[in-house]
């Protein structure tokens, strides 16, 4: 079926987040929403601005910048490799996850190499060391593309795992060079310099913007694009949420709505745990990945009157209708600390029918995609009698139009929500923290005094 660009376009229902129905205590009021709205005026026109906080947005307009990994997606597809192994850790490879499971047929890697029409991909971004060694028992590295994604150049885990993965490869023979196997996405740092040097294809990772707000960008889409996900029409979806809100009044913004209402509910509803729970299993990455956006912009330090306190809400994925039988039982009849937001999607790309017969006739002819919204309205209405508040993402079918703009509204929602808390969304002081400590430990130079701190502060051990 071809679809105008407007049928792609996804919306927010907030209907179950609002009082009345719910009790003021629990729900919102259209009047408080409107108020915080007012306090989001300055932030897409700064976005926008010569100075943003942030190149998010602005990131949309360089079609440059998407022209290059296009190009640097053909090159590596006509060389056709049989996998390619993403190494990047937390924005630096949730995106590109979430975007592949999104777009990419559900059971890519179990395709046949005609069907795939691109290489199956791996993703390291943990160092266990079971993982990575046994990635090596399973793929022929002399047809591997490894994709080194990291901006600073500098993260541990992403530097180990691209150093075994190098040593690997040489260790290959045969004339395989490390260098013409490898991609870097990065910034200014140790690895683009080791890159130039040696002659590896590097590609930039834009300076103005985080990692996890990157996966519109080189760092999110080189990986999809060289699998065969279309990352234009991605790409063309965020720009389509653009021109739709961009003029538009901030009551018809969902990305500016649904943040007045997230921070609505942990700042004065009590409501911090903040539920995505999509009911599509494409999208359930795109949980995890809009988990790290949420709690490293949003956990943070922020000036109450005299005082600093720590905001932001908890993010917390579900899937549906798997966490049906798992974590909404809390949801229902536990602490009324959370809001819940269902993605779903209208129509979903297969239809499956269900055969009459035990242990269950009265499905017979039921589509599977119908049991689902049956089950995500199921799940609102448990809800709503339960009086918690919840509110829906609905994609009309899942395409890279419409993934595209999801990703870009969320991004922007956390934006709003960043400003509403007054906080800086764009930095990770605590994560920051970690990755110092963690250097310390290894005996790194330049981190004595950090070691000595540590060893000198080492919590008492409670072993049993
Ligand atoms: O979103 C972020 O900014 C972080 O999660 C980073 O992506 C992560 O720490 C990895 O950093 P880098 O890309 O510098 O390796």
């Amino acid at each position: 079926m071809t679809r105008s660009r407007a049928g792609w376009d996804i919306h927010f229902d907030a209907g179950g987040s609002l009082a009345p129905p719910l009790a003021g205590s629990q729900g919102v009021a259209r009047a408080e929403v409107r108020a915080e709205l007012r306090r989001c005026r300055e932030v897409l026109p700064k976005l926008q601005g010569s100075h943003p906080p942030s190149g998010f947005v602005r990131v949309l307009k360089r079609t440059a910048a998407l022209r290059a990994v296009q190009a640097s997606v053909a090159r590596w597809r006509a060389r056709k490799p049989n996998d390619l192994i993403h190494i990047g850790i937390g924005g630096s490879s949730l995106g590109a996850e979430a975007l592949l499971r999104a777009s990419a047929h559900p059971h890519h890697g179990l395709l046949s190499d005609r069907q795939r029409g691109g290489p199956r991909v791996h993703f390291v971004d943990n160092v266990d060391p079971e993982t990575l060694g046994s990635l090596l028992e399973v793929v022929d590295l002399r047809h591997s593309l490894v994709h080194v994604v990291s901006k600073s150049g500098s993260t541990v885990e992403t530097a180990a795992g691209f150093q075994v993965l190098r040593d690997a490869l040489e260790r290959v023979g045969r004339g395989v060079r490390w260098a013409d196997h490898c991609v870097f996405t990065t910034g200014r740092g140790a690895l683009r310099e080791l890159g130039t040097r040696e002659g590896v294809e590097i590609l930039d990772f834009p300076a103005d913007l985080g990692g996890r707000f990157s996966v519109l960008t080189a760092p999110g889409l080189f990986t999809p694009a060289v699998a065969g996900v279309n990352v234009g029409a991605v790409v063309q979806g965020a720009r389509r949420y653009l021109s739709r809100i961009a003029n538009a009044a901030l009551a018809d913004n969902s990305a500016a709505v649904s943040a007045a209402i997230a921070y609505l509910m942990a700042e004065h509803k009590r409501k911090s745990v903040h539920v995505l729970m999509p009911y599509a299993d494409a999208l359930e990455p795109l949980a995890r990945w809009y988990a790290q956006l949420i709690g490293e912009s949003l956990g943070k330090r922020a000036r109450r009157g005299a005082r600093t306190t720590g905001v932001g809400p908890t993010p917390l994925p579900a899937r549906g209708t798997t966490d049906q039988h798992s974590q909404v039982q809390l949801f229902v009849e536990g602490p009324a600390d959370k809001w819940v937001n269902f993605v779903t999607v209208e129509k979903p790309r297969r239809v499956q029918r269900v055969a009459g017969d035990e242990p269950a006739d009265y499905l017979e002819g039921i589509d599977l995609g119908t049991l689902l919204r049956a089950e995500q309205r199921g799940t609102a209405i448990a809800l709503a009698a339960a009086r918690r508040p919840s509110a829906c993402w609905i994609l009309p079918e899942i395409h890279p139009q419409s993934v595209g703009q999801l990703f870009f509204a969320l991004e922007l929602q956390t934006a709003y929500q960043g400003a509403l808390y007054g906080i800086n969304a764009y930095d990770q002081p605590g994560v920051e923290a970690g990755k110092i400590a963690a250097f310390a430990l290894l005996g790194r130079d330049g981190y004595k005094k950090e070691k000595a701190a540590i060893e000198a502060n080492t919590p008492p051990s409670w072993r049993i």
